[in-house]
């Protein structure tokens, strides 16, 4: 089937390159001549695991193109999807100029029909909004061309965006339109083969899906982090007392690890997007306002531990913190978001240092925060520690889990470790004379 996709961000790259994987014929188009001229010869805009082999592989064998040209990248797709991005505006409300902009676009140069397809995150009602600005357009042309608008969200993790795409639990399509039923039908066929994982529903409750399935899983983990406080006070293991719950089939062991708070481009955004769409409609949203808080909280708690150990934030001044772990989560450079710099601006704020390393986000880092005196990223994680005060870390890559302790402590001044993802094993840093906090597990 013929493709076009518009956004070559993350979830525009993504869906392109794996629907060319399985044999459709798809043609990425992006606003950005840079981002396009890179990705021409295989440079890709953004960091995820196996998708340059399959974005090479598909460029050469002729089913993945990419373009510039609204005109071409209309003319080409049957189905056209719509995978830019909806950035927060100030009061925290999708920024739907982008969607509306390719939306126009489409209505502007199509000539016979096409299934408009939102795969970015947009408000409940967007679809409506893009049905809308089709048709006026449609009208100024004086074209009466049918089409039809279909929400088929994502539900793409980074770091494991062409896994989820390949082998997704489910595929959410809301359409009215039989036609599009059918075509997109097609489109996924290749990925139900053993079983059907296709659910069609109403446009509205496909998009309310998206914001229900982050704001769950954001609160699943605003509750963890909140017990954790609790089990703090009252002398219990958070990871002990997760395992128990996890047990329970109804509760799965799913998204309950607590930490140093949820970051990204998704939960947050979304989880504040949703509370602002429930007020719009009148409705205060309790919960959701919680989980939100809750995660505000909970980015501070790294800060707030390591400014206890000396004493008060007065005491900061001067000290040096070396950091583990920059990006989100690990297995991607995005810093959105990302509980690392909630800690390193208020460690800056109190006058300390930051010696930082992360294995894929340096770059990232140095770009959102330029050269600056108080912070020094270093080439690897031993390096970072060098007569740094103590060791604060906030992303669980693999290659933190295990390290030379001995090592480390010849470096550091003391040996102290926060740890805001409960990596290690409290009793053996304890027995190996280290003062270690990590998050709901005493102090
Ligand atoms: C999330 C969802 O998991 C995807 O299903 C969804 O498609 C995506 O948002 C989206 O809306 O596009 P992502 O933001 O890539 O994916 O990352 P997650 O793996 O969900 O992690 C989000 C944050 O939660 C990270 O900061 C992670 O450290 C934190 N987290 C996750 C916890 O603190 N505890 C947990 O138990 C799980």
């Amino acid at each position: 089937m013929k493709i076009s996709v518009f956004g070559t961000g993350y979830v525009g790259l993504v869906t392109g390159a794996c629907l060319a994987d399985v044999g459709h014929d798809v043609v990425c188009m992006d606003v950005d001549e840079a981002k396009i001229e890179g990705l021409k010869q295989g440079k890709l805009p953004i960091y995820e695991p196996g998708l340059d082999a399959i974005v090479e592989r598909n460029t050469k064998e002729g089913r993945l193109h990419f373009t510039t040209s609204p005109e071409e990248a209309v003319a080409h797709g049957s189905v056209q999807f719509i995978a830019v991005g909806t950035p927060p505006d100030e009061d925290g409300s999708a920024d739907l100029q982008y969607v509306l902009a390719v939306a126009e676009s489409i209505a502007r140069h199509m000539d016979d029909y096409k299934v408009i397809v939102n795969k970015s995150t947009v408000p409940v009602g967007t679809a409506d909004k893009v049905r809308d600005k089709v048709r006026s357009v449609l009208a100024e042309r004086n074209a009466d061309i049918p089409f039809a608008v279909v929400s088929n969200p994502e539900f793409l993790k980074e770091g494991d965006a062409v896994n989820d795409f390949m082998k997704p639990d489910r595929i959410i399509i809301g359409t009215d339109d039989a036609e599009a039923e059918k075509l997109m039908r097609r489109l996924y066929a290749p990925f139900n083969r053993n079983h059907e994982r296709t659910i069609f529903m109403d446009i509205r409750s496909a998009e309310l899906t998206k914001y229900a399935a982050n704001a769950m899983l954001a609160t699943k983990i605003s509750f963890m982090n909140e017990l954790a406080n609790l089990a703090e006070r009252l002398g219990a293991d958070i990871e002990q007392v997760r395992q128990g719950i996890g047990s329970d089939p109804r509760i799965g062991y799913h998204f309950i690890y607590p930490g140093c708070g949820y970051g990204g481009s998704c939960f947050p955004k979304d989880v504040k997007a949703l509370a602002r769409t429930a007020r719009e409609v009148g409705y205060v949203p309790e919960l959701l306002d919680a989980v939100e808080a809750v995660n505000e909280t909970q980015k501070q708690r790294l800060f707030h531990k390591i400014a206890n150990h000396f004493g008060g934030v007065d005491n900061l001044r001067g000290r040096t913190i070396a950091l583990w772990g920059l990006a989100f989560k690990p297995n991607t450079d995005d810093m959105r978001e990302a509980p690392s710099r909630t800690l390193m601006e208020a460690l800056w704020q109190a006058g300390a240092r930051v010696q930082a390393y992360d294995p894929v986000a340096m770059d990232e880092c140095r770009r959102i925060y330029g050269e600056r005196d108080d912070l020094v990223l270093c080439e690897d994680k031993y390096s970072a520690l060098n007569n740094a005060d103590v060791l604060a870390i906030c992303t669980e890559w693999r290659t933190f889990r295990a390290p030379d302790f001995e090592e480390m402590k010849q470096r550091l001044k003391t040996p102290v470790i926060f740890d805001g993802r409960n990596i290690y094993d409290p009793e053996q840093l304890r027995e190996d004379g280290w003062k270690y906090y990590a998050i709901g597990r005493g102090e």
